[in-house]
């Protein structure tokens, strides 16, 4: 379970985050919502600790990783996909994969199940990261952080910019993913419709507060609709 609690995070003197706290559950999907500026990847950073965070607490497995260098967070098994796809422009498709499976005792394996997840990577293998469309690119990063086997995968809109059947590969993945068991989703997503139906929880971010929060279409005896519904409501959609 990754939990953030009363966290305050900026840059330099601006503070950008004001004091957000949730809760992401050890298997199952927490969506954060909010329009462009409200504060989603600067939250997302300072809980991997690419930023620091000024006061309140970051908590992994229980543990207080605050101040922990990102490093640490991974090897914790926490992995974070940015937002825009970023890949080794220069690499192949399987160079990408490699460089992330080298070390790792089960390498081979890993990149095998993450090909298993994404199928469509088996056919670009030989090519350069760099010439893949956006959805295969956001395809092959999430493959990358799923080849360090975390227990939390962040990922920062996975759908943005994408072609609508390449969105829908990529939502299906990540609930498969969930399904499977033994992993957590931070989500920040545009699509209301998809986030709702796949968190258990969600957070609707404005001005780097939390306004609105409640239970998603996961989330036992809940109604989809009136997540839906608050959320726009919130977001004044
Ligand atoms: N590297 C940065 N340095 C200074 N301010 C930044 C930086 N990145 C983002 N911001 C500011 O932080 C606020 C939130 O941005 P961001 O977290 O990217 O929002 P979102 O992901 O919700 O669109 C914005 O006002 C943005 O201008
Ligand atoms: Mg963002």
């Amino acid at each position: 379970m990754l939990e953030l609690d009363g966290v305050r995070a900026g840059y330099g003197r601006t503070e950008v985050i004001h004091g957000v706290s949730l809760t992401v559950p050890v298997d199952g999907v927490a969506a954060v919502m909010g329009h462009n500026g409200a504060g989603k990847t600067t939250l997302l950073r300072a809980a991997v600790g690419l930023i620091s965070v000024n006061s309140g607490k970051v908590l992994f497995d229980g543990e207080d990783v605050t101040t922990l260098r990102p490093s640490a967070r991974v090897a914790r098994g926490l992995a974070y996909v940015p937002q825009g796809q970023q890949s080794f422009g220069q690499l192949t498709t399987a160079e990408n994969l490699q460089v992330v499976a080298d070390g790792r005792k089960r390498g081979k394996e890993l990149i095998g199940e993450a090909l298993d997840l994404f199928p469509a990577l088996r056919g670009l293998l030989e090519r350069r990261a760099g010439l893949l469309s956006g959805g295969q690119r956001q395809q092959l990063a999430i493959a990358r952080a799923l080849i360090t086997e975390p227990k939390m995968l962040i990922l920062d809109e996975p759908t943005e910019g994408i072609q609508p059947s390449v969105v829908a590969e990529i939502e299906r993945t990540i609930v498969a993913l969930t399904r499977r068991g033994g992993l957590g989703v931070l989500l920040v997503e545009q699509h209301i419709g998809f986030a709702l139906e796949s968190a258990e929880r969600y957070y609707v971010l404005e001005s780097g507060r939390v306004t609105s929060s409640g239970a998603g279409g996961a989330a036992p005896e809940s109604d989809v609709r009136t997540a839906v519904s608050d959320v726009r409501a919130a977001m004044a959609i």
